[in-house]
């Protein structure tokens, strides 16, 4: 499949999991990347990397003018870049929850804020934000990534009914159990039934992050033309 010949696309949290095999797969069907993280992202041919954070307001403008500069147009927003932090609800630090909500949140918001233009420049395109099972079901300690989660969400909904008679689309995956560094940083607070997180785990088993990359190009693509405003779970059915 060649879904994104011609086509450019930004990805935020492109140096691992979900985001990087978003870029890899994006890249197989033919698009040219550029690929936006804290962390180191290697170049090639097709991939153009961008250092920096998301919560850095200026950030977003940059990226999406890079985009515009090197390849003439800009069709996929990707939002993926995002971090977890557990504790319980009324012991989680302001500076953390704040944290949070900066990244995964306003992360997304100021990277929308800036592709929205753009997209409207070529007569439409493509996002895509992660929100997470957390934004679907309640998530015992994760009280800041729930609340950002599901802000993306409702942000995702926000643009697609905005924008729509303009040719953009928006959609949310909602990834659960995924096997990336990402669920290294699910702590249990001391002395917490573990068993409360047993629903968001998967039925079957954890998946690696090109299962939620394939959906994502789904939903970026031609072939999603007439999903708009949706929220896909990639959780093996833990929430069915
Ligand atoms: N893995 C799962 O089970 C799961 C479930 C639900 C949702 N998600 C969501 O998927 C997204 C990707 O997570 P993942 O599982 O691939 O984890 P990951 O930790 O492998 O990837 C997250 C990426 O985001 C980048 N990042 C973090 N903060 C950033 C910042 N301020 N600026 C720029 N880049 C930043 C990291 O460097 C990293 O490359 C996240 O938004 C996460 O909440 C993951």
């Amino acid at each position: 499949m060649q879904r994104f010949e011609g086509k450019v696309a930004v990805v935020t949290g492109a140096a691992s999991g979900i985001g990087r095999a978003t870029v890899t797969r994006l890249v197989e069907e033919g698009a040219q990347v550029v690929a936006v993280d804290v962390q180191p992202v290697e170049a090639s041919e097709r991939v153009r990397p961008i250092g920096g954070d998301v919560t850095d307001p200026a950030l977003a403008e940059q990226v999406v003018a890079a985009a515009v500069d090197s390849y003439g147009r800009l069709d996929v927003l990707v939002a993926v870049a995002g971090i977890l932090r557990t504790a319980r609800t009324h012991e989680h630090p302001l500076d953390v929850w704040q944290k949070v909500l900066d990244v995964n949140l306003t992360g997304t918001y100021t990277f929308c804020r800036a592709a929205i233009p753009a997209m409207l420049d070529v007569g439409g395109g493509a996002i895509v934000t992660t929100g997470s099972t957390a934004a679907l079901a309640g998530h015992p300690w994760a009280a800041a990534y729930s609340a950002s989660k599901g802000g993306v969400l409702a942000l995702t909904k926000t643009i697609a009914v905005e924008y729509a008679r303009d040719g953009i689309r928006a959609n949310c995956v909602c990834p659960g159990s995924i096997d990336t560094p990402i669920t290294g940083d699910f702590v249990f607070p001391e002395g917490v039934d573990a068993r409360l997180v047993k629903r968001l785990m998967a039925l079957d088993k954890p998946r690696g992050p090109e299962t939620v990359a394939a959906t994502i190009a789904f939903l970026a693509s031609a072939d999603a033309e007439h999903v708009n405003g949706e929220s896909v779970r990639v959780d093996g059915g833990t929430l069915a």
